[in-house]
């Protein structure tokens, strides 16, 4: 399930007549036509029974804090199957994100660390089959309680945060 939100609804959001603006809607089963050059925010929903997940939720970098992201979500969520109990969300280190989500009201459920292995970095604990000499690189996931360890042995490692939102009742 796709929603994108044009910039004419986006003027409105914040600055125009319209307290309730229309979000032009977009699925597999029906595609409106839009002008591309008009879409100003995007978001997607994966669901699997009754979870579901934000896979993409983005705006244009000119168009944050005047309310398209939040309107994406509110438009999403009435379309969601009645079936759906759920609604989660992945993020890394990004402030604004983090900020966004809690301030819709999602709370972090769990956290782990993405590590990447990279030039420099400590090879302890790694094997490769021969004829290779060692790994180039490596993406590992690691429990956050090792993330004191992880950050002295990795230069790039990202606490990965759930976030959850109960949902009561979908379309
Ligand atoms: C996250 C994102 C979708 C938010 O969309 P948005 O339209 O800018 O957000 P909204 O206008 O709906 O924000 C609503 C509230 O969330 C909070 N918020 C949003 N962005 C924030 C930021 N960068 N820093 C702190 N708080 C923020 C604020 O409380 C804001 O209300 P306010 O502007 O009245 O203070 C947008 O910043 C974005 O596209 N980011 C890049 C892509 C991304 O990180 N997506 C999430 C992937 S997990």
């Amino acid at each position: 399930m796709t929603s994108c939100v044009t910039c004419t609804e986006a003027t409105n959001l914040r600055y125009g007549p319209d307290p309730d603006p229309s979000v032009i809607c977009l699925s597999t089963s029906s595609i409106a036509p839009i002008d591309a050059q008009s879409v100003v925010g995007i978001i997607d929903i994966e669901i699997d029974g009754q979870a579901a997940t934000i896979d993409t939720i983005a705006v244009l970098p000119g168009t944050s804090r005047r309310g398209v992201g939040t309107a994406l979500l509110n438009h999403a969520m009435q379309l969601l199957p009645s079936t759906v109990t759920s609604l989660d969300a992945w993020t890394r280190g990004d402030a604004g994100a983090n900020a966004w989500y809690q301030k819709f009201g999602f709370r972090e459920n769990f956290r782990y660390l993405h590590v990447y292995l990279a030039s420099g970095d400590s090879l302890d604990g790694f094997a490769v089959p021969k004829p290779l000499s060692k790994p180039v690189t490596a993406f590992m996931h690691a429990g956050s309680e090792h993330e004191e360890h992880m950050r002295a042995a990795y230069h790039r490692v990202h606490v990965c945060r759930q976030y959850l939102l109960p949902v009561a009742g979908g379309a």
